[in-house]
């Protein structure tokens, strides 16, 4: 696993976040997303990432359409996964949130929740976004459960929305808004 010593873009509690570089995509960051275990609720699946399409997130990062994030433990300086703020709508200020983390030893440490709310906080903190989406596989326990802790609300189901292993799954539509984010005193940036 990569190691890194860099300062933070931002922090929360356990977690650093830098900008995705051409350092990441140099060192191959995304065939961490070929684990048939892990990326089974998300595209990757079905569309795994390489070099070339890496590159072109970070040009779509360049246009302001889309923040993607490497996630870094703070204990063991370890990258152990990515996240991004994206399909972002400057006209209605709203934007996407995806996350992936590849490290198997996490699990209950409630690190999915902390990246929801980095960034939440940077979306509303820092870019002045009204609502955050969070769309996912209703088969997908852990990304569900994370949303109900970071606070986000239950909007809706998209019928057999996502195709996995043979069969047609709802998603799950959750929403936080910036009123809701702000009357709940949810921010964890620990860069403020
Ligand atoms: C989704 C993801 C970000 C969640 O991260 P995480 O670090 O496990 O999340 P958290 O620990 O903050 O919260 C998960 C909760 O679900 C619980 N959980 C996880 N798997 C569970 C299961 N099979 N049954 C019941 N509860 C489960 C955890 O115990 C935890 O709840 P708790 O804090 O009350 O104990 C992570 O699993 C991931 O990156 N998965 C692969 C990619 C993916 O599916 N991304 C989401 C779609 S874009």
């Amino acid at each position: 696993m990569v190691k890194s010593n860099k300062a933070y873009f931002g922090r929360t509690e356990k977690l650093g976040f830098n900008p995705l570089s051409d350092e990441d995509i140099k060192l191959n960051y995304y065939e961490n997303f070929y684990d048939p275990n892990l990326n089974i609720y998300t595209k990757h699946s079905k569309i795994p990432p390489g070099k070339r399409s890496s590159t072109r997130l970070l040009d779509e990062s360049d246009d302001g359409n889309a923040f993607r994030f490497t996630v870094t433990r703070l204990d063991t300086k370890t990258k152990i996964g990515v996240c991004s703020l994206q399909d972002v709508d400057f006209l209605n200020r709203s934007g996407h949130i995806a996350r992936f983390l590849w490290d198997k030893n996490i699990s209950g440490m409630g690190l999915g929740t902390e990246v929801l709310r980095f960034l939440t906080g940077f979306a509303f903190d820092k870019i002045n976004l009204n609502k955050v989406i969070v769309r996912n596989v209703s088969t997908n326990i852990a990304a569900e459960k994370s949303c109900l802790k970071a606070g986000f609300t239950l909007e809706g189901k998209l019928r057999q929305e996502f195709y996995a292993n043979g069969k047609y799954l709802d998603v799950n539509y959750f929403g936080m808004l910036r009123e809701q984010f702000y009357s709940k005193g949810l921010t964890t940036d620990k860069n403020d």
